[in-house]
């Protein structure tokens, strides 16, 4: 199985996943002049009551500025950028961000928490290739029987809400029935574990987390820098803050005055994706983060993480081919 035409100007085979309140125009557009998809959640677009659409005019940025690139670099081409829906009761915007998608014909849609035939529908009729996220074989299955084109397996360690199955275990099991794009999604921050990804049975990487600590995305300078300063033992899977079991740095839950290591379950009821969301006030800092974090030595600009994990993957490939060669 070959990949849609859409993924072949990636420089490495990674999608920088969508990242809610951090991902904006400048680091999506960053990220594909770089060579790998760029993605934002719909629901970062946010306008005040009366103002143009924001969502509307981070889809004309980007085109314009990306239309730009390729003319001025017609040989180095950018990759194409994703838009991430919310599929989920609490999205009130949802059907009004899919027509702006369908109308703007978003090249790469990311569906998360809820597979909805007619938003395939709609992708498609706009010539869209839509990647639904998944963190078990059993959604998978009913993601595909949905109309998606492929899959995201958010394995154990990912950043955000994340799966509790190790990737080992959840591409091999997606693998047995499922030949179309496959992305694997928890703790890739190198360019080594892209092709660890591929060795596996998928067809590349998705990293949120090491985006997070780049001179680009719309975070808390203190959190870029503890994103940099922490590894794996630095992060707690919990259920608390969404409703839904991810993983955030326990410093940040310190700071907020919780003890990560007896942090409460949650009420699921309580979801809450809509832009009206609320949050008790001292959950406003409470920062997520994969387990990848360990290869993030510092703050820089997105180019250079992509160069770096271009550099590592290539250094990988390398050493295997000279292994087994
Ligand atoms: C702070 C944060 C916010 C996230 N927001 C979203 C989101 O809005 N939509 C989504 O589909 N995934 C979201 N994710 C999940 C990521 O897209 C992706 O699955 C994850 O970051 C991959 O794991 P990694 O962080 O270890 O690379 C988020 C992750 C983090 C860390």
């Amino acid at each position: 199985m070959t990949l849609p035409a859409l993924f072949d100007n990636l420089r490495i085979p990674l999608i920088g996943s969508p990242l809610f309140i951090i991902s904006n125009p400048d680091l999506v557009i960053a990220q594909c002049k770089a060579g790998i998809v760029g993605s934002f959640p719909a629901l970062n677009a946010r306008e005040a009551e009366g103002e143009p659409i924001e969502l509307d005019r981070w889809l004309t940025r980007i085109k314009e500025e990306l239309d730009r690139h390729n003319q001025a670099n017609p040989d180095n081409p950018a990759a194409p950028y994703a838009v991430n829906q919310i599929v989920h009761k609490s999205n009130a915007r949802l059907e009004r961000d899919v027509e702006i998608c369908v109308k703007h014909e978003v090249p790469l849609w990311i569906t998360s928490l809820g597979a909805q035939e007619w938003l395939n529908d709609a992708a498609h009729g706009a010539g869209g290739v839509v990647l639904h996220d998944i963190i078990n074989n059993r959604f998978a299955h009913k993601a595909i029987e949905k109309g998606a084109d492929g899959l995201i397996a958010v394995a154990a360690g990912a950043g955000g809400h994340a799966g509790a199955l190790s990737p080992l275990a959840l591409i091999q099991e997606i693998r047995e029935w499922f030949n179309g794009p496959l992305f694997l999604s928890g703790a890739i921050a190198k360019g080594d574990s892209i092709l660890a990804a591929q060795a596996m049975g998928a067809d590349g990487g998705y990293a949120g987390s090491a985006f997070i600590a780049t001179q680009e995305a719309n975070a808390d300078a203190r959190y870029k820098q503890m994103i940099a300063d922490s590894g794996a033992s630095d992060i707690v899977y919990s259920d608390l803050f969404t409703g839904v079991w991810g993983n955030y740095l326990k410093a940040s839950i310190e700071a907020q005055g919780m003890d990560p290591n007896n942090l409460e379950r949650s009420d699921p009821s309580n979801m809450n994706f809509g832009a009206d969301r609320e949050k008790p006030k001292s959950w406003k800092e409470i920062w997520g983060a994969g387990q990848g974090i360990g290869a993030v030595k510092d703050v820089r600009p997105a180019a250079d993480v992509v160069e770096r994990m271009a550099t590592e993957y290539a250094a990988a490939r390398k050493r295997l081919f000279d292994q087994t060669a």
